[in-house]
C-alpha cells in the first residue's frame, strides 16, 4: 500500500477537494502541506455542499486531518471555517484535527499589504485572492514570521514584533498607511491563541507514528502546478511551491513518503486572476464551458476564465511534479459539444514548441495548435463505470492520456462524491 499525494496539474480548481474527500475514507490521515485559505475546495455529499479553504478535505469524512508546517495559517479564518463546518454537522476536535506548531501565521497586516499592492498595481495586478498569502510567505523566508508556537509565548513576543513591524511600517509608509497598531495586534493574538493552541503540536511526530503503524497518508495539495512559484506562469503565480515534492517538506516527512502522485486535471482549462492562458476562449464555447462547469471561484466568487484542454501544459505539469496517474474531472461539462479541441503544441514567431516557455512575453504570445475531435451528445453526468461512457468520451480520455504521457487513474463525472470512476487505485502500488 502506498501513500497518495494529490496535486492540481493546471491553474487550480481542478476538483482536488472532491477527489481528496473520495479518497479520504481509504486513508488514515489527510495532510495539507502548502498554501492557505486562498484555496477553495468544494465537496458535495448527497447534495450537501461543504466549502473548505484551510481545513484538509478529509475532515468531512472524519479522517485525521492535519495542517502541515508548509501552510500559512490565518487563525481567524480558521476559527470561522471550523465554526461553519461544525454548524453543518462536521465534528472537529483535537482527536481528528491537528496543526503544525511551526506554521507561520497570516496576520491582518499581511492582508493589508496584499490589498495595497494589488490596488497600486492597477492593470498589472496579479489578481490574488487578497488573503495575505504572498506577504505571509515573504515574512516566513524573511525570518520575521510569528508562528503558531509563538501563540503560547505572547509575553515574550516584543523582539519578534520589533523585527516584523520595522519591516511592515516601512512598507506601509510607502502606501501612506499608518504604522502597525502593535497593541491591537497583540490583543487580537491573545484572544485567538487558545483556539489555535488546542490543536497545535509537532505534527511531524504524529505523522511519524502514523507511518510507523503502516497507515496510509493522503497529502492534499492546493492551487496547481501552473501557479507554482518556481514552475508556474511567474509572476502570475501563488507564493508557494505547489508541486508534489512540497508534500514532504511541508509536512515534516521525507521525500520517500509521498507515494503515488495523483495529478488532478480538469477535462478543459480554467484560470482565475491575471496571467497568460494560451487556450483561453472568449467566444460562446468559453461561455458555455463556464456556465456548464459553474466556473465561479469558491474563495472570491470571481468568474473563472475558460478554455480548451491544453495537453502541452498538463504534460509539462505531470513531468515537473512526477505525476504517477491523473484524475480527469468534469468530463460531463463537455457533454453536448459537437466538437472538442485539444491543444497539442504552440506556435511562437514561426517556430513550433512542444513545451511552455519560461519567459512571460513568450508565454503571452504562444498560439495554440489544436487537434479537433468529435464530441458526444450522450450524457456522462453521474457515470460510475467506464463502460457507461459514450465511445467518443472514451476516445477523448484516451487521447488526453496519450498526449500527456500519463495514465488516467480516476474519472469524475459530477460534483457528487460517488460519481467517480476508479481505473487504478492510487493506494495500491
Ligand atoms: P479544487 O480547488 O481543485 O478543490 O476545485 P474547486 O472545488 O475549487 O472547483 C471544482 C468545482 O467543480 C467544484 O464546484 C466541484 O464541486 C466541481 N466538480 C468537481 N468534480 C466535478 C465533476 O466531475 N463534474 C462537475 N460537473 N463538477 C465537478
Ligand atoms: P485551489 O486550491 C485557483 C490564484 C489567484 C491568483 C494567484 C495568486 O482552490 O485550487 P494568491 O492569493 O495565492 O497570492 O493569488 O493564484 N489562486 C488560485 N487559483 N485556485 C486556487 O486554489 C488558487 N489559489 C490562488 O487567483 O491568480
Ligand atoms: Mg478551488
Amino acid at each position: 500500500m502506498s501513500n497518495v499525494t494529490v496535486i492540481g496539474a493546471q491553474w487550480g480548481d481542478e476538483g482536488k477537494g472532491k477527489i481528496v474527500d473520495w479518497l479520504a475514507s481509504r486513508a488514515d490521515a489527510v495532510v495539507r502541506f502548502q498554501g492557505g485559505h486562498n484555496a477553495g475546495h468544494t465537496l458535495v455529499i448527497d447534495g450537501n455542499v461543504f466549502k473548505l479553504s484551510l481545513l484538509p478535505s478529509g475532515i468531512v469524512s472524519g479522517t485525521l486531518s492535519i495542517i502541515g508546517n508548509g501552510v500559512v495559517l490565518d487563525p481567524w479564518a480558521l476559527k470561522d471555517e471550523v465554526e461553519k463546518l461544525e454548524s453543518q454537522g462536521v465534528e472537529i476536535s483535537d482527536d481528528n484535527f491537528a496543526i503544525a506548531d511551526n506554521c507561520p501565521l497570516i496576520l491582518p497586516i499581511h492582508r493589508d499589504l496584499d490589498g495595497l499592492r494589488e490596488a497600486a498595481a492597477g492593470s498589472g495586478k496579479i489578481g490574488t485572492t487578497g488573503r495575505g498569502i504572498g506577504p505571509a510567505y515573504e515574512d516566513k523566508v524573511g525570518r520575521r514570521a510569528i508562528r503558531v508556537c509563538d501563540l503560547a509565548h505572547l509575553d515574550g513576543l516584543e523582539p519578534q514584533l520589533d523585527r516584523l513591524c520595522a519591516h511592515h511600517d516601512a512598507l506601509r509608509a510607502g502606501f501612506d498607511e499608518p504604522p502597525v497598531d502593535r497593541e491591537r495586534l497583540l490583543d487580537d493574538l491573545r484572544e485567538i491563541a487558545p483556539f489555535v493552541l488546542r490543536f497545535a503540536q509537532p505534527v511531524w511526530k504524529r505523522l511519524k507514528k502514523v507511518r510507523k503503524a503502516g497507515a496510509k497518508i493522503l497529502f492534499e495539495g492546493a492551487q496547481g502546478v501552473l501557479l507554482d512559484v518556481d514552475h508556474g506562469t511567474y509572476p502570475f503565480v501563488t507564493s508557494s511551491n505547489t508541486v508534489s515534492g512540497t508534500a514532504a517538506s511541508g509536512s515534516g516527512l521525507g521525500p520517500n513518503s509521498t507515494g503515488f502522485v495523483l495529478g488532478i486535471v480538469k477535462a478543459y482549462t480554467t484560470r482565475v486572476g491575471s496571467g497568460p492562458f494560451p487556450t483561453e476562449l472568449d467566444d460562446s464555447d468559453g461561455q458555455r464551458l463556464g456556465e456548464r462547469g459553474h466556473e465561479f471561484g469558491t474563495v472570491t466568487g470571481r468568474q473563472r476564465r475558460c478554455g480548451w484542454f491544453d495537453a502541452v501544459l498538463v504534460r509539462q505539469s505531470c513531468a515537473i511534479s512526477g505525476v504517477t496517474g491523473i484524475a480527469l474531472t468534469k468530463v460531463d461539462v463537455l457533454d453536448g459539444f459537437e466538437t472538442v479541441k485539444v491543444c497539442t503544441g504552440y506556435r511562437l514567431r514561426g517556430k513550433i514548441l512542444d513545451y511552455f516557455p519560461s519567459h512571460a512575453a513568450d508565454q503571452a504570445e504562444v498560439e495554440p495548435i489544436y487537434e479537433e475531435m468529435e464530441g458526444w451528445s450522450e450524457s456522462t453526468a453521474g457515470a460510475r463505470s467506464y463502460a457507461d461512457l459514450p465511445a467518443n468520451a472514451i476516445k477523448y480520455i484516451q487521447r488526453v492520456q496519450e498526449l500527456i504521457e500519463t495514465p488516467v487513474a480516476l474519472v469524475s463525472t459530477s460534483p457528487e462524491r460517488d460519481d467517480t470512476i476508479l481505473m487504478k487505485d492510487p493506494f495500491v502500488d
